[in-house]
């Protein structure tokens, strides 16, 4: 009976007992599903993004302007590729929230500005005690609506897309920009909500930010701010690299620190590599997962985590197929949904982030036909290739596309980013419905539940895998 190993996966085999090609096919559309649910809730506003129906235990029953910017920037990009057959679903999820983004800016909250983090999800300011601006906030959301507003240019609403940007005073995605053109200078609080100060991620979605934006005030005709946006993105380019710390071969998260966790002293955080990953545009080459730096940070979080979370241990999926560590937020995290525990756990946001940052290195390598292995990578890139079956041993120099180590290299970070989606995969029960985190030890799923940055997150390294495959 030798084609029984052949048949389809049939509904009711357990999911983390798919191979990875296998689970690929189904996971997008749970997480996607996972991510409408949490559109637009019942009780609050059309456009509102909740970030999970956790409502205790934690709260997370809000509109984080973070969280909701990215989901439907990934709303957008399946949009673009015409993913899910839905584009008028899509077009009216992105009319609602540019309604509920202007309401949020026009709100009155404790900020005072559009660096306020999170909303009620019927609009109303939430005034309680929080870790207040968090200035990437308006930058995430310029981002999203850029993007958006290029794709309504490419079909010539550009009536619509004045009304966007500019609107009847500032305009929804002016006021964006022109607050992260005035203020990346300013400390707020960390994509963690935790600490005060100035920020690795926060300056990577700034910059991003103002470099596509530039690029569309010029098409609007709006020379000025086109170049003002420039020239703040080139100021944050050379204020970058104090982030940088050579006694420690990794980007530091945070400098400057005004208030906030004593006990968070590394400063090695995947927020370095989460920034990169999502800061990704077409717009600028400025620090990708090419840059040597960003593979040396990707190096050492993944030693952290792989021996501080015992769950890691387990090495090989059900399916036979080897698995990547989980990765959480920061070696010294000690928030599991509740403050205060002994340590932190695996994120599937930040284990999604290692796999992304691996596939965008692909492609990027790829574009580029050459890689520079330098005593800077070459740790991280041996680490990756050790995920094939190859025992090469990687030596410095330039090698084009063609050669063996060029290859190998490649291989080795598909090869590292599956291993980490696997990861995600042993993990995120039989309906691919992430929570925040997972235990660990057990590996059990833990704080809010359906988290839809998790999906969204996921989602789009997914999508980067298929781009690798169809290349
Ligand atoms: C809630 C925040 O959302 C989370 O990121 C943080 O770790 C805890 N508060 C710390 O108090
Ligand atoms: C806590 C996370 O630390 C923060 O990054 C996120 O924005 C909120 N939870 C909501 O998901």
């Amino acid at each position: 009976m030798n084609t029984a190993t052949k048949q389809a996966p049939s509904r009711t085999q357990k999911q983390s007992a798919l191979t990875l090609g296998q689970w690929l096919e189904q996971a997008e559309q749970n997480m996607l599903n996972g991510i409408l649910a949490n559109i637009s809730p019942p009780d609050g506003k059309p456009g509102a993004v909740v970030a999970s129906p956790s409502q205790s235990n934690p709260d997370y029953y809000y509109h984080w302007t973070r969280d909701s910017a990215r989901t439907m920037g990934e709303i957008v990009r399946l949009h673009k590729l015409n993913a899910f057959g839905m584009l008028a679903q899509f077009e009216q999820l992105m009319s609602d929230y540019i309604d509920f983004s202007l309401l949020n800016q026009k709100t009155p909250n404790p900020s005072g500005h559009v660096g306020e983090p999170k909303f009620y999800a019927n609009g109303d300011a939430f005034e309680g005690e929080w870790g207040r601006p968090q200035n990437d906030g308006p930058a995430q959301r310029a981002l999203t609506l850029t993007r958006w507003a290029q794709h309504l240019l490419s079909e010539g609403q550009e009536v619509t897309v004045r009304d966007v940007f500019y609107g009847i005073d500032a305009g929804l995605i002016k006021t964006d920009l022109e607050f992260t053109a005035n203020h990346w200078l300013d400390r707020c609080f960390d994509v963690w909500e935790e600490v005060e100060g100035e920020h690795f991620y926060t300056r990577m979605i700034q910059h991003a930010a103002l470099r596509e934006g530039a690029e569309l005030a010029a098409e609007l005709g709006d020379d000025g701010a086109a170049s003002f946006y420039h020239q703040q993105a080139d100021a944050i380019e050379a204020a970058m690299d104090a982030f940088w710390s050579e006694e420690n071969s990794y980007y530091l998260a945070t400098l400057n620190r005004a208030s906030g966790l004593d006990y968070k002293s590394s400063g090695l955080d995947i927020a370095a590599l989460l920034g990169v990953f999502q800061a990704l545009s077409t717009s600028s080459s400025y620090l990708t997962a090419t840059d040597d730096r960003v593979l040396s940070t990707a190096y050492a979080l993944y030693q952290a985590f792989d021996d501080l979370f015992p769950v890691n241990n387990i090495r090989t999926s059900p399916a036979g197929e080897v698995l990547a560590p989980g990765i959480g937020r920061y070696p010294e995290d000690r928030y599991s949904g509740t403050d205060g525990v002994e340590t932190g756990n695996p994120w599937f946001l930040c284990t999604g982030a290692m796999a992304g940052i691996c596939y965008q290195a692909v492609l990027l390598f790829t574009q580029l036909e050459r890689i520079q292995v330098t005593p800077r990578n070459i740790p991280f890139l041996q680490l990756a290739v050790s995920y094939t079956s190859s025992d090469d041993r990687l030596s410095e120099g330039e090698y084009a596309k063609g050669d063996d180590t060029f290859r190998a290299v490649i291989s080795g970070l598909t090869a590292l980013g599956d291993a980490s989606l696997r990861r995600i995969q042993l993990h995120c029960g039989e309906k691919d419905a992430m929570s925040e985190q997972f235990h660990y030890q057990s590996g059990e799923m833990l704080s809010a539940d359906n988290l839809t940055w998790s999906d969204v997150n996921v989602l789009n390294c997914i999508g980067l895998r298929k781009q690798i495959s169809a290349a």
